[in-house]
């Protein structure tokens, strides 16, 4: 496949046609076309056409797209048809209910240590794994090729941990803190604040209700 730089924005969406054409093809579907695709996925048949043509396109005239060959494309593109090896730094509430996820590791996203500041925690299990003394992080690291930190501690702790995990090698942080990290160019890191998407939530809200209360 060609290489070429794809728009954020592209990328932003891949995961939920991942997520539709997982379900497509569970559901035994074949294969669709942009048009019923966008129907589902209420977005327009011209942004999913433009879309996919980032990446070679896909689809075959008067065919539509061939669900199972586009879901494993998408996600070769997204990473996720290998497995990556996550260790999750923060053992709290937050940390705690993502290791007891376990889609994650369906996508191949699998969780090999746990690890905390607080020895109060030492050995208490979260889906079949120790919770760990942040010492035996490099440890783990040499032993299970870990790409990913989940970083689910206190804002104030955080930028020190990234430190430590950047000096063990650590390539791609996922981070819950609210704050932002400071990491060298090569060291990918991605927020995630739910408390983002509420406030989203609350701006559409707030202009649904002020244009409902002027058409009254
Ligand atoms: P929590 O207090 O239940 O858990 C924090 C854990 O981090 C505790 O177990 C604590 O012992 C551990 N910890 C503290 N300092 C540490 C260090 N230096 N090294 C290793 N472990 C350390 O807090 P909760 O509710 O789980 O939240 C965790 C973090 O996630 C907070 O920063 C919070 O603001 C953030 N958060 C972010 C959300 C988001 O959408 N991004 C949503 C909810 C929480």
């Amino acid at each position: 496949m060609e290489e070429k730089e794809i728009s954020g924005a592209v990328i932003a969406r891949l995961p939920r046609y991942f997520r539709y054409l997982g379900e497509l093809k569970d559901g035994g579907t074949e294969r669709i076309s942009s048009k019923e695709l966008s129907e589902r996925m209420k977005v327009t048949a011209s942004q999913i056409r433009q879309d996919l043509n980032n990446f070679g396109g896909f689809g075959q005239q008067g065919y539509g797209y061939n669900v199972k060959f586009l879901y494993e494309e998408i996600g070769k593109i997204l990473g996720i048809d290998q497995k990556h090896n996550l260790i999750l730094i923060g053992a709290g509430n937050l940390g705690q209910a993502l290791a007891n996820y376990v889609n994650f590791e369906k996508r191949g996203f699998i969780i090999k240590g746990i690890f905390d500041a607080n020895e109060k925690l030492y050995g208490k299990i979260v889906r079949d794994i120790p919770i760990r003394p942040m010492n035996e992080i490099k440890a783990c690291m040499e032993e299970y090729d870990i790409d990913i930190a989940v970083l689910t501690i206190p804002k104030t702790e955080a930028v020190k941990v990234a430190e430590v995990l950047v000096s063990y090698g650590i390539k791609a942080i996922w981070n819950f803190a609210h704050v932002d990290l400071n990491v060298p160019e090569d060291v990918m890191v991605e927020n995630v604040h739910l408390s983002e998407s509420l406030m989203k939530l609350s701006y559409n809200l707030n202009r649904y209700q002020e244009e409902h209360r002027e058409n009254r």
